[in-house]
């Protein structure tokens, strides 16, 4: 038998009934079904189709019913900034957890949504205008926030000749409207739209005003990101903020992840981390009640000097920092 299944946030689905058998509780059906996946199939045990379900037998096309099924607990999840080289690594490995989330990515161009394969969960907006987010923040329990704005450099720096490159932002998207104003905006939609928790990537180095990082394209770049941070985490929502050393990249799960506070590891000699690994602990952090309502700083030990981390949970229990 085929039963055609709304589930929360999640497109109808045909779903396949494995066994059916009767509820001891009530009499009525009891049954176990298979969702179709992309790639994988999964079972999931109804304790009771009338009871538990509440599935109504509302309609009938041909062999197959339509009920109303609170059965799948997929988590709905934007990443914002999927165009980006942290961003598509997120967007990525939240469509291959299908299983778990329901993935979505916010890019700013269509040029972007056609790099990433122009599914109908690439939604095109600007950071900067609330009504061109709205539709993408609809509905989702979580929002992973990697936007960032992007320096670019001038024209005409000769590395022969020595000297710095010299740096820019373009009009209006400088550090302070997309990382400031643009975060700002993303939270308040989320914080709107009732989601469970945001994660934000900032940096390292916040601590110091005078981090050369801020000289960029006078920009003020950190400055501005740690404004956002400060406003999320005095947003009432469950956050995670990771403030992410040197980003490389290089292939994940293959090192030992450092958490730290206050910049202490950028006096170290582990101030990098690679960009699959940020996305990997971006997904994690929704996973684990010891990621929310923290704020950390991020980096690696060198590959072969220590142990992959595999324990997320243990990971985020380390962390004790609300700021
Ligand atoms: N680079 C480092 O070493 C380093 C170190 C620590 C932390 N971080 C932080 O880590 C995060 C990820 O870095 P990354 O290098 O992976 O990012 P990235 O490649 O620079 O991506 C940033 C993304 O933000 C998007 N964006 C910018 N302005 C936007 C707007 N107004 N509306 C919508 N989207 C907008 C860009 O869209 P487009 O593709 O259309 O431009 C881009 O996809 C950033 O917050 C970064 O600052 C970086």
């Amino acid at each position: 038998m085929w039963l055609m299944a709304t589930l929360p946030r999640v497109p109808s689905l045909l779903v396949s009934v494995t066994s059916v058998s009767e509820c001891r509780k009530c009499s009525s059906l009891k049954s176990s079904i298979a969702l179709p996946e992309p790639s994988n199939y999964f079972s999931v045990s109804l304790s009771c189709i009338s009871s538990s379900l509440k599935a109504k037998k509302s309609k009938r096309f041909g062999n197959s019913l339509s009920v109303s099924a609170a059965m799948a607990d997929l988590a709905t999840v934007l990443v914002t900034g999927a165009g980006g080289r942290t961003g598509q690594i997120v967007y990525k490995k939240l469509k291959e957890r299908s299983g778990q989330y329901v993935a979505r990515g916010l890019v700013r161009t269509d040029e972007s949504k056609e790099k990433l394969g122009g599914a109908d969960d690439l939604y095109v907006g600007d950071i900067r205008d609330a009504n061109s987010i709205a539709p993408a923040i609809q509905g989702i329990d979580a929002l992973i926030i990697l936007t960032s704005a992007v320096p670019k450099m001038k024209t005409g720096f000769d590395p022969t000749q020595g000297g710095r490159p010299e740096f820019y932002f373009d009009e209006g998207a400088y550090p302070e409207q997309v990382d400031w104003i643009g975060q700002k905006i993303q939270i308040d939609a989320a914080k709107a739209a009732g989601v469970k928790q945001i994660v934000l990537i900032g940096s390292m180095g916040g601590t110091d005003p005078n981090h050369p990082l801020n000289s960029l394209g006078n920009g003020n770049i950190l400055i501005w990101k740690r404004k956002a941070e400060q406003y999320l985490a005095d947003s009432g929502v469950p956050y995670t903020i990771i403030r992410a050393g040197g980003l490389q990249d290089k292939e994940g799960g293959a090192r030992e992840l450092l958490v730290g506070k206050d910049d202490e590891l950028l006096k170290t000699e582990t101030r990098t981390v690679t960009r699959a690994d940020v996305a990997e602990v971006c997904i994690q952090a929704l996973q684990f009640e010891e990621a929310k309502f923290k704020a950390f700083d991020l980096a690696s030990k060198p590959e072969g000097a220590g142990t992959p981390t595999k324990d997320f949970k243990a990971l985020f229990s380390q962390i004790n920092t609300r700021f």
